[in-house]
C-alpha cells in the first residue's frame, strides 16, 4: 500500500529535515526549505533475487561509433566539450544572468543551420528571440521555437521530431512538471524535468543543452543534484566590466574536464579569442613600475598574464591588501615571504594588486610575479619589458617547480620574452630579487 509523507528540502543543498526550518545546519543558508511529497511504498513481502539471472556485457564487446561527435562550429566551444557535442549527450550549462548564454546558444543555432534545433524559450518570448537571432545573423529554416514550458509539453515535441539535432532549453528553472512538487525553479522540479528530459534525449540520440542559473554564491541552483543528473557541465563566466567570457568543463563524461575556451563579447556577439596571451597583454605599456607578466596553465593552455601592484604608504597605521583577480590570503603569505626573506620593509605599504584583463587566476604559478612586481613598486624600478616569471613561492622563500614549465616556456618565447625567471634557474626569491634589484640588500 503506497503511503505518502512530506519532507523538507534545502534547494541550496538538497539536506532533508521532517520539518520546516529556518536555517540549513548542512550550508547554513536561511529560508531554502520547501515541503516536498515522497511516496513511499512498503511491502511485507522481501523477494529473494538469489536465482535471477543478471544481463552482463563484457567490456570487449562493447562498440561505440566515434562519428557520433559533431561540431559547434566554435573551435573554442568544441575544444571544452572535448572535440564537439555527442548525440544524446546532456549539457548544462550555467552562468550569471546577462553573461551571454543565450547569445553563444543563438550563434551555435546559426553555426548548425543545416541541422534541425528545437529551442526552448522559457525566458524571453519568440520576438525577443528573434531579434537577437537576426542581429547576430542567424539565417535558417531549421530552428524552431517551443514556448511551452510543461515538460510534458517540451518531451512530446522532442518525441514528434526524432530528427532533431539539439535540443536548447534556456533555462531549466523556468520548465515545470505538475508531477512534482514546489515552485519553477526549485530543486524537487528542476531535478525531475530534468531526469525526464535526458531519458528521452538519451533514447532518441538528441544532444541537448540545459541552460542553469547560478546563485551568488557562485553554483547552479541546487548543485550536487542538477551535476549529477547530466553528463558535462560547463560554466560561462566572465566580469561584466571586461569583455572577455571564458567557458570552462566542471564535469565531462565524454572529455577532459579543466579546458577553457575563451570568448569575447562584442557587437556581433561572442568571438572565439585564438590567441589570448597577446590579447591580454596588448593594453601593457613598456617599463611600467610595479608590473610583471607570468604565465599560467588553463587545463593544457599556457596563458600569459601581467599582473600590476601599487605600493602606497599606509595612511591609518593599518595597512590595506587589496587584490582583483588573486587571492587576498596568498597575497598576505607573499608579503610576509618578502618581508623575512628578502628584508623588505612592507608593514606601512599598502599594496594592491591586479591581474589585468579581469582574468582570475587561482594557480601558485604566479607568486614570483606577484613578488616582483611588488619589489618593483616599492623600489621604483621598473622590470623589463621582456622579462616574464612563473613559480610557486614557498613558506621558506624557495621557489618551487610548477607543472608542464616547457609549455610555459615555449608560450613565452612564442610572444617574444627574452628573459625567462623559472624554478629551473632560481631556487630562493632573495636570489631573484638582489639579482634583478641590486640596490635592494636582500
Ligand atoms: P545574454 O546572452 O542574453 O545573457 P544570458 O542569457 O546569459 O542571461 O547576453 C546579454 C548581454 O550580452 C547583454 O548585456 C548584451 C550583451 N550582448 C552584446 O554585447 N552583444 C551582442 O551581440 C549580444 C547578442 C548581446
Ligand atoms: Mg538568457
Amino acid at each position: 500500500m503506497a503511503k505518502s509523507k512530506t519532507v523538507y528540502i534545502c534547494q541550496s543543498c538538497t539536506y532533508q529535515s521532517p520539518r520546516w526550518m529556518g536555517q540549513c545546519p548542512e550550508c547554513s543558508n536561511w529560508n531554502t526549505f520547501v515541503e516536498e511529497v515522497i511516496s513511499k511504498t512498503i511491502t511485507t513481502q522481501t523477494k529473494s533475487y538469489s536465482n535471477a539471472s543478471v544481463k552482463m556485457i563484457r567490456l570487449a564487446d562493447v562498440t561505440y561509433e566515434e562519428s557520433k561527435r559533431f561540431s559547434s562550429g566554435f573551435a573554442e566551444f568544441d575544444r571544452v566539450l572535448g572535440g564537439g557535442f555527442v548525440a544524446g549527450q546532456v549539457i548544462l550549462m550555467a552562468g550569471e544572468p546577462g553573461i551571454g548564454k543565450s547569445t553563444i546558444l543563438t550563434q551555435i543555432c546559426r553555426n548548425l543551420s543545416d541541422s534541425k534545433i528545437l529551442y526552448v524559450c522559457g525566458e524571453e518570448n519568440p520576438e525577443q528571440i528573434k531579434l537577437r537571432a537576426e542581429r547576430l545573423g542567424v539565417n535558417t529554416n531549421n530552428l524552431y521555437m517551443v514556448t511551452e514550458t510543461d515538460v510534458d509539453f517540451i518531451i512530446a515535441g522532442v518525441e514528434q521530431n526524432p530528427d532533431t539535432k539539439l535540443l536548447i532549453i534556456d533555462s531549466m528553472q523556468t520548465v515545470t512538471s505538475n508531477e512534482f512538487m514546489g515552485i519553477a525553479g526549485s530543486v524537487g522540479q528542476v531535478r525531475g524535468c530534468i531526469q525526464k528530459v535526458a531519458e528521452v534525449v538519451k533514447r532518441l540520440n538528441i544532444a541537448t543543452i540545459v541552460i542553469g542559473h547560478v546563485t551568488k554564491e557562485g553554483t547552479v541552483a541546487g548543485p550536487k543534484v542538477l551535476e549529477h543528473l547530466v553528463d558535462t557541465v560547463l560554466y560561462l563566466e566572465g566580469d561584466h566590466n571586461h569583455l572577455f567570457r571564458i567557458l570552462k568543463t566542471m564535469k565531462n563524461r565524454f572529455g577532459p574536464v579543466s579546458e577553457i575556451g575563451l570568448f569575447e563579447m562584442g557587437e556581433g556577439g561572442l568571438r572565439e579569442v585564438l590567441n589570448p596571451s597577446e590579447m591580454f597583454l596588448s593594453e601593457r605599456s613598456k617599463f611600467s613600475i610595479g608590473s610583471c607578466v607570468s604565465v599560467v596553465m588553463e587545463g593544457f593552455r599556457p596563458l600569459m598574464f601581467e599582473i600590476q601592484v601599487l605600493t602606497t604608504k599606509t595612511m591609518f597605521g593599518y595597512p590595506m591588501r587589496k587584490a582583483s583577480g588573486f587571492n587576498v590570503n596568498r597575497l598576505q603569505l607573499l608579503i610576509a615571504v618578502l618581508e623575512k626573506k628578502c628584508k623588505i620593509d612592507l608593514s606601512q605599504q599598502d599594496v594592491f594588486v591586479n591581474v589585468a584583463g579581469g582574468f582570475k587566476v587561482s594557480e601558485y604559478g604566479v607568486d614570483l610575479a606577484v613578488c616582483l612586481a611588488i619589489v618593483s613598486s616599492i623600489n621604483n624600478k621598473a622590470i623589463s619589458s621582456d622579462l616574464c616569471a612563473f613559480g610557486e613561492v614557498g613558506l621558506l622563500g624557495e621557489v618551487r617547480k610548477v607543472s608542464q614549465m616547457e609549455k610555459r616556456i615555449s608560450e613565452a618565447k612564442k610572444l617574444g620574452f627574452k628573459k625567462i625567471v623559472t624554478p629551473n634557474d632560481y631556487k630562493n626569491i632573495s636570489d631573484v630579487v638582489s639579482e634583478l634589484f641590486p640596490k635592494n640588500k636582500a
